[in-house]
């Protein structure tokens, strides 16, 4: 009896037989001497989450992941948490979760923390944003009763339609520095956090253009942020400047240009850090992404296409200001270029007609409803239309990302890759691009998926390659 119990509890390996028992502890073993060749630091310790913004967004985020750790809910449309990439060719290939690739945060480590302009908790703040039933809320009402925000860094100027008053009193930007990372530093400290990543969920602020003489170079930026030029240094770029500066990746959410320029490229890469940004890719422009290469693939034309927009949150009230519609537009409108490109094909893509509009309609809330007319032309010339109804949800869209975009910055801070994190456009809908240099962005969201996987097979010790799966 004892001697099968023996057999059975032995398992046979290809060089040795070790005991059942001995199994994890040997697997353990492996991934970390798998780690000492990637080159990957272990995700080791809590990993901070600092949310700009406390809004619909940031609280369907955060109240998902809080109720996944609980086993209350699924986190669907997660690449982290779902995705399964092959590594190796032929008879080597094998499929594996991100988090068998290489080391991972995992969701028992994250800890919340955010800056709001308005003072209430992540409990109230969820409620109010109407986007998740009470019930998918209550079961983690303590917890989110616990995340109250920091005052904010912010500027009337930069989003009009908000007057919240948990706001820093600041004589200048570079004030407004200072009181950031005093910030980050006070809730690593109380936290107990080994490391820290910022995330923008906040407003869409107006849009800064780039100016190329102050934001071609970290010594003009910090000049401005210390002289407070206030029409060049938006709040969100305080912000960016604090998180860098105290050793925490960025990631912007929003279409705001503030890593998007040559100084924050600069800072990145003095601090070593990633950044990544801009803009969620979340319903239209996912569509959009998704659906171009269609056109472009089967070389049909294109004569125009027009997207348009409802919804009713506070993203949409802000966006409903001209000046800050201005700066999602920008974002919005630069996908197709890259995917349909004139030069390539003048009789096919010369001159189509693209349009983007967003109209702000309370009665809908979060629930946006997304049009897209696509005006198509095929065999001589003979015009065909394709209409697009998508009927979404903003924030349940969104909160996969940021999760993504949370755990790949760390996980690429830990790698040791620094400056724009080109592997996670995958993720956003106005990818940051050196275009200083001329650089195009890469906008084809299924070549932005091979850029993604090929990013993980490398940190992971794995050869990169364009093999179809
Ligand atoms: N939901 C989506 O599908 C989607 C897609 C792409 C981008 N985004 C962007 O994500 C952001 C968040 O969207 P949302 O629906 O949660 O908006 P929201 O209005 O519900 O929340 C934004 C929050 O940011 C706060 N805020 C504004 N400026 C701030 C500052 N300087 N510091 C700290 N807090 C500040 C506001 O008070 C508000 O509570 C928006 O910029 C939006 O454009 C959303």
């Amino acid at each position: 009896m004892a001697k099968l119990f023996f057999y059975e509890k032995r398992v046979i390996f290809a060089d040795t037989t070790v005991w059942q028992g001995q199994i994890k502890k040997r697997k353990k073993y492996f991934f970390y001497k798998k780690m000492e060749k990637m080159n990957v630091k272990p995700a080791d310790g809590k990993l901070g989450v600092l949310c700009v913004g406390l809004g619909a967004v940031a609280t369907t985020f955060i109240t998902g992941v809080l109720m996944v750790r609980k086993g209350l809910a699924k986190p669907v449309g997660s690449m982290t948490q779902y995705d399964k990439i092959r590594v190796g060719r032929g008879a080597d290939k094998k499929y594996l979760h991100y988090g068998e690739i290489v080391p991972m945060a995992q969701l028992s480590d994250i800890v919340f923390g955010s800056w709001d302009v308005y003072p209430a908790n992540a409990y109230e703040s969820a409620i109010n944003a109407e986007v998740l039933k009470e019930k998918d809320i209550n079961p983690v009402k303590d917890e989110l009763e616990k995340i109250v925000p920091m005052k904010a860094a912010f500027d009337h100027e930069y989003a009009k339609r908000l007057d919240g008053e948990n706001v820093k009193k600041c004589a200048t930007r570079w004030d407004m520095v200072e009181e950031l990372r005093e910030d980050i530093r006070r809730f690593k400290a109380e936290n107990n956090c080994s490391r820290i990543v910022v995330l923008w969920a906040a407003s869409t602020e107006i849009y800064v253009p780039y100016d190329e003489t102050v934001h071609d170079t970290l010594e003009h930026l910090e000049k401005a942020m210390k002289a407070d030029d206030r029409k060049h240094i938006a709040p969100s770029m305080c912000y960016a400047y604090a998180a860098l500066a105290e050793g925490a990746p960025f990631i912007m959410g929003a279409p705001n240009t503030t890593v998007d320029i040559p100084a924050m490229w600069e800072m990145a890469e003095k601090t070593k850090l990633p950044i990544a940004g801009k803009d969620f890719k979340t319903g239209q422009t996912l569509v959009k992404s998704g659906f171009a290469p269609i056109i472009g693939t089967r070389c049909l034309g294109l004569a125009g296409w027009f997207s348009t927009n409802i919804l009713g949150n506070r993203d949409g009230l802000v966006l409903d200001e001209p000046a800050n519609f201005h700066t999602k537009e920008v974002s919005k409108l630069s996908t197709l270029e890259s995917i349909l490109v004139p030069e390539n094909q003048p009789d096919l893509y010369t001159d189509y007609y693209h349009k983007v509009r967003i109209n702000y309609y309370p009665p809908r809330n979060d629930n946006k409803e997304g049009w897209d007319n696509i005006d198509i032309f095929g065999w001589m010339g003979y015009p065909m239309q394709i209409k697009i109804d998508f009927l979404c949800r903003d924030s349940i869209l969104a909160a996969p990302l940021c999760l993504d975009l949370v755990l790949l910055s760390d996980l690429a801070a830990r790698a040791g890759r620094y400056g724009i994190q080109r592997f996670l456009s995958f993720f956003l809908k106005s990818p940051m691009h050196d275009y200083t240099k001329g650089e195009v962005p890469v906008n084809h969201l299924f070549q932005q998926y091979v850029m993604l996987k090929n990013a993980l097979r490398e940190m992971g010790g794995y050869e990169a390659d364009e093999e179809i799966d």
